[in-house]
């Protein structure tokens, strides 16, 4: 299987956990974007009733329109069953890195509740500990950039500001902040990693989801491993 093959194997068998009328997270990134395509087909064959999906993001919640997924907001709906989203790392206590995407902020806001919150990776994810090869994007006010980037230095980071793609100037997020991508040495202690920097003036979240992932599937050669918390 290539990466792409795996993403889709782990997209289908997150398929297993949707039962009728569940209120389902959606989250953000190509491998997310497989489920929620696999889910609009599901619906559209009549093997699944009464799913609401509860986007992370513009990119997920378009998606699911053009799916035939319908689309609730987290304010419209009483609880979340189940979110199924991606990760940019994932440590050997199911840890996670997340916000490649931007999107880290909803993430964490519909993951957090989620009655289960199941994570798809292929095993390029995998790491020893959470920062070996991504940064830990953080989302912050924007007029606090710079300040946070000199704050961040306290503990080793190589922080910047993350710059758009086809958009002059920095990347700003759906809440109309900006992100700072920080390479930190190592975290050891990934959820008071994850508060510490929640304490910092003008950061909004950052990208540590410690404590929240239930199941990871991920996506091998072999073909799809289960882990869980
Ligand atoms: C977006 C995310 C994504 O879930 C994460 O970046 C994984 O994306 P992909 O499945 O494309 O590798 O956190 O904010």
């Amino acid at each position: 299987m290539n990466v792409e093959e795996m993403k889709k194997a782990v997209a289908r068998a997150a398929l297993e956990f949707i039962e009728d009328d569940m209120v389902v997270g959606l989250g953000t990134g190509s491998t997310t974007a497989y489920f929620i395509r696999y889910l609009g087909e599901m619906i559209e064959k009549g093997k699944f009733e009464d799913i609401y999906g509860v986007p992370t993001s513009y990119q997920a919640k378009i998606l699911a329109m053009e799916s035939g997924v319908p689309v609730l907001s987290l304010d419209q709906v009483d609880a979340i069953d189940i979110a199924v989203d991606g990760a940019d790392e994932v440590d050997p206590n199911l840890n996670l890195i997340k916000g490649r995407g931007a999107a880290l902020t909803m993430e964490k806001i519909i993951e957090y509740r989620a009655g289960t919150f199941i994570v798809l990776v292929d095993e390029s994810k995998l790491v020893d500990y959470l920062c070996q090869k991504m940064p830990v994007p953080i989302e912050v006010i924007p007029v606090a950039w710079k300040a946070i980037l000199e704050e961040l230095s306290i503990f080793n980071a190589k922080a910047e500001l993350r710059m758009g793609v086809k958009k002059d100037g920095p990347v700003v997020t759906e809440n109309g902040n900006f992100i700072i991508d920080a390479k930190f040495p190592r975290i050891d202690d990934p959820l008071d990693m994850e508060i510490e920097l929640n304490t910092i003036p003008g950061v909004v979240e950052n990208g540590i989801f410690a404590d929240i992932a239930d199941i990871v599937l991920v996506g091998t050669k072999e073909g799809v491993k289960r882990l869980e918390r």
